[in-house]
């Protein structure tokens, strides 16, 4: 469902992507691991349409449409959905707020109804419940003094009312504690995990890859694609690092 075709891409006119292929099917959850600063962010920013991320080669197909060709809001519509690895704060909008607007602008792209106030409550305050994140929550400004954890649970929460095709999942397990963990790794397959829908998840550990087992595990280096492979290769990085996955 989305095919990433030999993606080269530059950021303040500095090469980092150079030349990343990688083709995620239907009903599949793929994991991406690699060093710090191998491109991994920056391959999730040209797939959301961050501007200031410059394609110099390269395409990508999502869904049978010209992802590149799309502007960020049209690629949402179209049912992508970008987890941050560093969630942005919104002051002075509140979750409730900004997930309805989000919605119904897509729903409204795709010719679907919007939902009412009282709809829109009853999916958030389900899927806060689904995330174990406390609903009063919601009501609080985007992220604003939002813990580390609490930021990346919000985003799961997010996702869950969004209810997206696809989702790349920026070190959605950075910051959360064990238990944490293990809701947001249920939240991922339980929202995520359809025949009709895909995920690129990026993360350094095994730990999230343990509730959310991938199909497949692409080494990210200098912004290629070095090696890919089954889960069991998350296992052996693990145990021997990224110098022994080049080779
Ligand atoms: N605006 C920018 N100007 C210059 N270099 C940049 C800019 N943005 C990103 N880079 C560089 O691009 C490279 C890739 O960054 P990226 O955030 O994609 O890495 P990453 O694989 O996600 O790393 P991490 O595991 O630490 O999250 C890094 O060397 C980074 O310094
Ligand atoms: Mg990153």
């Amino acid at each position: 469902m989305l095919q990433i075709e030999n993606i080269h891409a530059t950021v303040a006119d500095k090469p980092i992507l150079n030349g990343v292929s990688l083709a995620v099917p239907a009903g599949e959850v793929h994991a991406i691991m690699g060093p710090n600063g191998s491109g991994k962010s920056t391959l999730a920013y040209v797939l959301a349409g961050r501007p200031g991320y410059a394609v110099s080669e390269g395409g990508v197909t999502f869904l049978g449409r010209d992802l590149l060709a799309m502007e960020p809001h049209e690629r949402a519509a179209a049912g992508l959905f970008l987890g941050f690895q560093y969630p942005v704060e919104v002051p002075g909008v509140s979750m409730l707020q900004f997930v309805r607007e989000s919605l119904n602008t897509q729903r409204r792209a795709r010719g679907e109804p919007e939902l009412s106030g009282a709809e829109f409550i009853k999916l958030a305050r389900s899927q806060a419940e689904a995330l174990g994140m406390d609903a009063e929550m919601l009501k609080r400004p985007v992220n604003v003094g939002f813990s580390g954890g609490e930021k990346k649970r919000a985003e799961m929460v997010q996702m869950g009312i969004i209810n997206p095709k696809f989702a790349v999942l920026d070190e959605t397990d950075s910051g959360l504690d064990i238990d944490a963990l293990k809701s947001v790794g249920a939240g991922i397959n339980r929202i995520m995990r359809a025949p009709d829908k895909g995920v690129l998840l990026i993360t350094h550990y095994q730990r999230l890859l343990d509730y959310v087992e991938p199909d497949r595990v692409h080494v990210l280096q200098a912004g290629r694609i070095v090696r890919s492979g089954g889960p069991e290769l998350a296992h052996s990085l693990e145990r021997e690092g990224y110098a022994e996955a080049a080779a």
